[in-house]
């Protein structure tokens, strides 16, 4: 199979009339980007998004060759996108995301080997004929899915979302052990993290391995006890010598439970201490249940609480930054059920709004990089 790689990407892009490689202004008559705000800190700032996005939506693709210096593929890069069939690989949609990032000089990250959501409905079933077959699945996912995008991905999500939700969580799945109860671990047993680490690894010892979860920044109980469990199964794995460089927070961060920098830092500080590097991996704001009545209010709420947890973020070590999508348009905070506001009302959780025009949340970005 042909390997994804910029160069081709880069020719592909000319032989059609596009901007080559490196040619996207840092800087428009809007200032700088948040690309360049965020370097300019030593920082990196990035944006997931989908195929369709950057071919059909023509100024969303501006914005985000603009803004973004780091791009992670909202579906492209899961299970049931790469290998919708046993055996049957399709890179078609991450080749034009490839594209697009080698045409606005951007980098990829990739998401995720192993999770127990975008899976295709033939891997579950199996993944329970036993941990023999289901190792096999992984491994040979992983050799496909690394072998190719090697040239062009770097930095791996292995693993998505293995810790269980604790009691009091939003949806609370306690799980045996720490880990959460899902197709992977039933078929893999409970060291099925590791393994998962280790067979990336050995596909490629100079990818930058990630594991990332969620819900592990509010100042509640159960966000505390997320951390607590997320780090325990640091320590196992680093202990054991797994190959882990990497935690992704991902941030989807929500104002009706309460923040506060100094258990969240305290919490990066020790990740650290573990010669982890960290990344916030898929930033957005919900906002509260009682909203500020003026628009202006609701955004500068939004952008108060960017703020403050973007520098406790900094403080705590963390260099990069990807949101969960740049504007409010086409959001999955706004599209999926069960995660949209039982009130109806469209939630403005993204740096841009509809209409792609920067809110308040992003000049608290800009302010958090100053
Ligand atoms: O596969 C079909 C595609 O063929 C069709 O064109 C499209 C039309 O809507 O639907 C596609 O399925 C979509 C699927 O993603 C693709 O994997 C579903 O509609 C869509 O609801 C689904 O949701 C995504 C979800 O992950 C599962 O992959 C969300 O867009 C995406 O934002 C969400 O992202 C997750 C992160 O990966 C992990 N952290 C939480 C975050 C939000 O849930």
């Amino acid at each position: 199979m042909a390997g994804i790689t910029r160069r081709a990407a880069a020719a592909g892009l000319a032989a059609a009339g596009c901007a080559p490689a490196g040619r996207v202004p840092a800087q428009t008559g809007d200032g700088p980007g948040l690309r360049v705000l965020a370097r300019a800190r030593g920082a990196v700032f990035g944006t997931a998004i989908r195929a369709v996005q950057l071919r059909e939506d023509a100024a969303l693709r501006a914005l985000v060759a603009r803004e973004a210096e780091l791009l992670v593929p909202e579906w492209e890069t899961k299970w049931d996108t790469l290998q919708p069939q046993e055996g049957r690989f399709d890179f078609s949609g991450l080749q034009d995301i490839v594209n697009h990032a080698a045409a606005a000089n951007q980098r990829l990250r990739g998401h995720t080997l192993v999770w127990h959501e975008a899976m295709p409905p033939w891997l579950a079933p199996a993944l329970a004929e036993g941990p023999a077959r289901a190792q096999r699945l992984l491994e040979e996912h992983c050799r496909v899915v690394l072998g190719t995008t090697v040239t062009v991905i770097r930095d791996w999500d292995v693993v998505n979302e293995p810790i269980a939700n604790p009691p009091g969580a939003d949806h609370p799945a306690p799980g045996p052990g720490d880990l959460r109860d899902t197709p992977w671990r039933r078929a893999l047993g409970p060291d099925y993290v590791e393994l998962a680490l280790r067979i990336a690894r050995q596909q490629d010892c100079t990818l930058r391995l990630t594991v990332n979860d969620y819900g592990v920044e509010a100042d509640t109980p159960w966000a505390a006890d997320k951390r607590a469990r997320l780090l325990r199964l640091c320590r196992r794995l680093l202990e054991r010598g797994a190959p882990l460089d990497a935690i992704g927070i991902q941030a989807h961060l929500q104002m009706r439970h309460p923040f506060r920098a100094e258990p969240f830092i305290a919490f990066l500080q020790e990740l650290r201490g573990m010669g982890l590097a960290l990344a916030v991996t898929e930033m957005d704001v919900r906002e509260p249940d009682a909203l500020a009545p003026t628009l202006e209010a609701r955004d500068e709420a939004v952008a108060a609480f960017t703020e403050t947890f973007l520098r406790a973020a900094l403080e705590g070590g963390v260099r990069s930054f990807l949101v969960w999508g740049l504007s409010d348009r086409d959001s999955w905070l706004v599209s999926m059920p069960g995660v949209r506001r039982w009130d109806g009302v469209a939630t403005r959780g993204h740096p841009f709004d509809e209409q792609l025009r920067p809110k308040p949340m992003r000049a608290a970005f800009a302010r958090a990089f100053g």
